[in-house]
C-alpha cells in the first residue's frame, strides 16, 4: 500500500471542491446525492464544508463486483427519498472510472426532470474511459491503480482509512 493522498490533502481539496460548488448555486441550495456506499464519507466532508444548508439524499449504484472488476453492468439498488423534481442537483460519487457508472445515474436522474445535474467526484481516472464523461467538480485525478480508503474499498476492507492508499497486491492496511 502506498498513501497516494493525506488526510490534510484530502481536508484541503475537499474544502475547495466545497467552496466551488456553493458558488454555483448562490440562491437555491441543491439537492446534493451521494452514491453509496464508496461515498459515503466524501459526501458527509464536502457538505459540512459547504455553506448552504444543502440538503442530502443517497442512492446505491452497484456496477463493480465483490472486487476489483467491473461486471459493466449498472443497478440502482437503492432509490433516492426526495423528489428531483425543477430542483438543482448535485452527484457525489467516488470515483469516475470508465463512465459507465455515472452515464447511467445521468440518464436515470434525468428522466426525474431536475433543473439542473452536476457530478463531483473525489477521483477521477481520465486515462481509463470507455465511455465519455465529464464531471463538473473533481477533487483529484490519477492514473491506473486501484486505491482503497476514505470511503473506498476493495472486497468491502479499508473504507474506514483516513487516506487514499494505492492497492498493491492483496495486503492487510492498518487503519490511521
Ligand atoms: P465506472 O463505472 O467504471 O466509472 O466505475 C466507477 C465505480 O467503480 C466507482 O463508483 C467505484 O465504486 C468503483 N471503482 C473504480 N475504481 C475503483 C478503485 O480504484 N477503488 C475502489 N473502487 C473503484
Ligand atoms: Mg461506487
Amino acid at each position: 500500500m502506498k498513501v497516494l493522498f493525506s488526510e490534510e490533502q484530502i481536508r484541503k481539496r475537499v474544502e475547495e471542491v466545497a467552496q466551488e460548488i456553493d458558488s454555483v448555486f448562490p440562491h437555491e441550495p441543491p439537492i446534493i446525492v451521494g452514491v453509496l456506499n464508496g461515498a459515503f464519507i466524501f459526501t458527509a466532508d464536502l457538505v459540512r464544508s459547504m455553506r448552504s444548508f444543502v440538503e442530502i439524499d443517497f442512492i446505491r449504484a452497484s456496477s463493480y463486483g465483490y472486487f476489483a472488476e467491473t461486471s459493466g453492468k449498472v443497478k440502482i439498488t437503492k432509490d433516492m427519498e426526495k423528489s428531483v423534481l425543477g430542483r438543482d442537483v448535485v452527484v457525489v460519487e467516488d470515483i469516475l472510472d470508465s463512465g459507465i457508472t455515472l452515464n447511467f445515474i445521468k440518464g436515470w436522474l434525468q428522466k426525474k426532470q431536475p433543473r439542473s445535474l452536476r457530478f463531483c467526484v473525489l477521483l477521477d481516472k481520465k486515462a481509463l474511459r470507455k465511455e465519455p464523461f465529464v464531471a463538473e467538480h473533481v477533487c483529484f485525478s490519477i492514473d491506473d491503480g486501484f486505491v482503497v480508503g476514505y470511503g473506498l474499498d476493495y472486497g468491502e476492507r479499508y473504507r474506514n482509512l483516513s487516506n487514499i492508499q494505492l492497492l498493491v497486491g492483496e495486503e492487510n492496511a492498518k487503519c490511521s
